[in-house]
């Protein structure tokens, strides 16, 4: 099977050079186009990444590939769908808003961006958790005359959440979620980033949207979908965060309270998180991890620097599962998602993978 040809925008981003990693010998994607801004366009992407003062801003543990250093940077607007089989967007929303429509005229765009996460006809996709939400990319094909289609991932904290909650509604039904977030300075990227004078030694107690975002996006993942429905309907558990930065590199950690419809032991907790594999179309993809959630029995565990690795950044660790004592049938944990890889680029990669399984790419 020849590899089909793939572009990405916001290549220079912290995210953008994640695609950029995940993308390396891809068996069934190969990127050929590279886009960023004005800024960047008509540079190559060493270049592209040099800063004023003459560091080159690869954020990726993975040494850059010289043929991907060389590739000419083209202005994102300049993009014509039409060259490719599909695009990768990892832009902001305002130029997600912009950009991925314009594309998805003519090809498939699976975009990190929230820009249109909230829109009836667009699913917000985990493969292991919705797949079954994916044939709603018909309706939105239909309903907006466009040849490809635009599916965003959430967003990279409600992926960890979503993830861990999936086995619980499956096995005993969610009625309410309290989470508080300490994330990693990498979901901020680098435009403007957070500035390292405001983060060291501290906690800041604000990431502006954020919770509106995982509030929003959990139920919608989590929601069901009938097929040929225009929409999907959301799922009627409450959810309730805070989200906060913390001076840790990558990898997002949650303290998650949940109530459940039926009552369960924190060792049947811990039995339903282990044993779960997700949808079977989820399972054999070249970037499924061989688990997704990976349950620790250590009570120091899980945390972001041991923990954000597991299965290439692909797998939620749970630790720490307990009874709470305070919500109706309450269980709590602690999770730790990877947001960077399963919360962007490679959790991207993933969606288009079960999208080409599906026969919708
Ligand atoms: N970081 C994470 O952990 C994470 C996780 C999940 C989702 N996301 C989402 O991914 C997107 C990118 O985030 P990020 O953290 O990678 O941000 P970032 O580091 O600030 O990168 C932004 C990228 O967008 C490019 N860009 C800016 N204006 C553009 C334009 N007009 N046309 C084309 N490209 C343009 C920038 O190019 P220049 O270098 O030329 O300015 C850069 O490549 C956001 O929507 C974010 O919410 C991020």
């Amino acid at each position: 099977m020849a590899k089909r040809r793939a572009a990405l925008i916001g290549a220079t981003g912290v995210a953008g050079q994640q695609f950029i990693a995940a993308l390396k010998d891809h068996p069934w994607f190969e990127l050929v186009a590279l886009a960023a801004s004005e800024r960047s366009a008509g540079k190559s992407y060493a270049e592209a990444l040099r800063t004023a003062n003459g560091m080159l801003a690869w954020f990726v543990p993975e040494p850059l590939d010289p043929k991907v250093a060389a590739m000419p940077v083209v202005s994102g607007s300049a993009l014509r769908g039409r060259d490719f089989d599909l695009v990768f967007s990892a832009v902001e929303a305002d130029v997600a808003r912009e950009l991925e429509p314009k594309l998805a005229k003519d090809v498939p765009v699976i975009s990190a961006a929230s820009a249109f996460r909230y829109d009836e006809d667009v699913p917000l996709l985990i493969p292991p958790v919705n797949a079954d939400h994916a044939p709603l990319i018909r309706q939105q094909q239909q309903r907006r005359g466009m040849k490809g289609f635009v599916v965003p991932i959430p967003n990279c904290t409600t992926t960890g959440l979503a993830i861990s909650l999936a086995p619980l509604e499956q096995a005993f039904g969610v009625q309410a979620v309290l989470m508080t977030s300490m994330q990693a300075l990498s979901g901020a990227g680098r435009s403007p980033g957070v500035i390292g004078l405001d983060i060291l030694d501290n906690v800041v107690p604000h990431i502006p949207k954020e919770e509106g975002k995982v509030e929003v996006e959990t139920k919608k993942i989590l929601g069901s979908y009938a097929p040929g429905a225009g929409a999907v309907t959301p799922h009627g558990m409450k959810v309730s965060c805070t989200c906060t930065r913390v001076a840790v590199l990558e990898g997002h950690t949650e303290s998650v309270f949940v109530s459940l419809k039926k009552k369960a032991t924190p060792a049947e907790v811990a039995q339903v998180m282990r044993e779960w594999k997700g949808a079977d179309v989820a399972r054999a993809l070249p970037s499924a991890p061989p688990r997704y959630i990976e349950v620790l029995d250590d009570p120091f565990r899980p945390q972001p620097r041991l923990d954000r690795e597991t299965h290439g950044g692909m797998a939620t660790s749970v630790g720490r599962i307990r009874e709470d004592g305070v919500l109706e049938n309450g269980i709590k944990y602690v999770l730790v998602s990877h947001n960077t890889k399963m919360g962007a680029a490679r959790g991207a990669v993933l969606v288009a993978e079960m999208l080409h399984e599906q026969k919708l790419l």
